[in-house]
């Protein structure tokens, strides 16, 4: 027998009103493990909620997870983990709470299809690729892409045809795409077969996606959105619309990065008159997990009942903060802070260049204060504030980051960003690239080469080689410049750079 989770006991009426909208007189008592009274408004953190009941109600379950719930063998670490089949739900799905959680959340950004994702947006990213076109089908891409999209390239057997975003000359960064780029693309590539953009870039700048919906669109073909850092994206006058809002037909975003939820989360999205449904539910399940943590899932369904309830409000409050911050850094000689037009207001992102500090020196001052960042390169550094952080705290954050620039100031530099500048020559497609007979070559021997593997400063992850990709002495430069200055190189097989696989054969 299986566990049986009984429906739960709270307000299951799914009416939608959350602690702030029962108004005055509201009886319900405040439940500590949920401060806003989500749950009214969201079965799967209900269902979770009742999990955690039962537990402590005495429930033992002959299902997984393995650790039955206690924590006298593995520790805390398993705490509070109840998989979603035979969790929150039973083995057989009896009660639906993840597809009722589901449909509200394709309900509230407008699309036909949502699916809750534990795999991140990477797992979003494969999935939109497995589910757009075939093997050997073209798609238009933005190169900024992270390297999860190109593997979801890989995995779908799609050839990119690489539009570039232009690159900031004051910044070195890039902005969004020019609309005309993806135009000219579309136009000298009349079988391309869908148009990705990732947007925002990571540093928060974007695009106007209306106008790549209509130029797609006009085209025949669906515009696909990997919205990574974007989930708070259309839910405040003062940001864009969301990807679906612009006109795009599927979006991807990281519920862990932009609103509360637990790492991993991610939502897939989209709309179903230019893309198959019943492909992108195969395509979902094809890559996904079939033991979906509960607790991340639950964790989705809430952070899209506050966004719906109060995720005006509190991105408000973020937006003022953040604006706070930058005025603050503003002040601090020489320091670029990504700002105005094109730039996600949220986003806190400085160019370092004009004051001539090491952003990896100013990131470990940050970390020795307890205050890590997101990301930072020599040139580059990127804080991530969301709705969960303190304005004090983001206060006491730019005090910090301005006071190590003053104690690492240096002679200015000019700019030379790593992943944002190289120029890509693919020599064959990713999927024959990683799939092909390859050796090991000296670093000093593979300019001129085809790369087999897949090399990227991360973060941001962008990667500066591809697999299938011409090998150049600029991006063995770049590559070079970035270990150098103590970025973390991702993914090549030697992580020192010494060698590098090649493919034997240029195919
Ligand atoms: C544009 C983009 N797509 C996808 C990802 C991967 O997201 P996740 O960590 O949710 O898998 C990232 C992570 O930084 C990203 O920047």
């Amino acid at each position: 027998m299986t566990a049986s989770p009984a429906p739960p006991q709270a307000d299951a009426s799914g009416s939608g009103h959350s602690r702030d909208a029962g108004g005055p007189g509201d009886p319900d008592p405040i439940d500590p493990r949920d401060p806003l009274g989500l749950a009214a408004d969201a079965p799967l953190l209900r269902a979770y909620l009742a999990a955690l009941d039962r537990k402590a109600a005495g429930e033992h379950a002959f299902t997984t997870p393995g650790h039955k719930g206690s924590t006298a063998l593995a520790g805390v670490v398993v705490t509070g983990d109840f998989p979603m089949s035979g969790g929150l739900d039973t083995v057989k799905f009896k009660y639906g709470w993840l597809a009722d959680a589901e449909r509200r959340a394709a309900e509230l950004f407008g699309a036909d299809v949502c699916r809750f994702s534990v795999g991140g947006s990477t797992h979003g990213n494969q999935t939109l690729a497995l589910a757009i076109g075939k093997p050997g089908d073209k798609v238009i891409v933005s190169r900024t892409l992270h390297r999860s999209l190109l593997l979801g390239l890989v995995l779908a057997g799609l050839t990119p045809v690489w539009v570039k975003p232009d690159v900031d000359a004051a910044t070195g960064l890039p902005r969004g795409v020019a609309p005309e780029r993806v135009a000219d693309a579309l136009d000298q590539h009349r079988d391309v077969v869908a148009v990705f953009l990732v947007e925002p870039s990571y540093v928060g700048t974007f695009s106007d996606l209306h106008e790549h919906a209509r130029i797609a669109h006009d085209a025949g073909v669906p515009l696909v959105i990997y919205a990574a850092w974007a989930a708070h994206f259309g839910f405040h006058p003062d940001l864009p619309p969301h990807a679906l809002g612009a006109g795009a037909d599927a979006m991807v975003t990281s519920a862990h990065k932009a609103l509360p939820s637990y790492t991993q989360a991610a939502l897939v999205l989209a709309r179903t008159d230019r893309i198959d449904g019943a492909r992108l539910e195969r395509a979902f399940e094809a890559t996904h997990t079939t033991s979906p943590a509960g607790a991340i899932v639950a964790s989705i369904d809430a952070a899209r009942a506050l966004l719906e309830h109060h995720g005006e409000r509190l991105i408000g409050r973020m937006l003022e903060t953040v604006a706070s911050a930058r005025a603050r850094l503003r002040e601090v000689e020489g320091l670029r802070v990504l700002d105005g037009a094109g730039v996600d207001p949220a986003k806190l992102a400085v160019a370092l260049a004009g004051t001539g500090a090491h952003g990896v020196g100013v990131e470990s001052d940050l970390i020795a204060a307890g205050m890590p960042v997101e990301m930072a390169d020599r040139d580059t550094l990127v804080a991530l504030v969301t709705v969960a952080d303190d304005p004090q705290a983001v206060v006491r954050f730019t005090d910090e980051l301005a006071a190590s620039i003053e104690r690492r100031r240096g002679t200015p530099r000019t700019l030379a960003t790593a992943s944002w500048v190289v120029q890509p020559q693919m020599v064959v497609p990713p999927r024959a690239a990683f799939f092909g007979s390859t050796e090991t070559v000296s670093i000093t021997e593979a300019a001129g080469r085809v790369s087999a593997e897949l090399v990227a400063p991360y973060p941001p992850g962008v990667p500066v080689l591809a697999p299938g990709e011409l090998v150049t002495t600029e991006a063995l430069a770049v590559l070079s410049q970035a270990r150098a200055d103590g970025v973390r190189i991702a993914y090549a097989s030697d992580p020192e750079l010494a060698t590098l696989e090649v493919l034997v054969d240029r195919g």
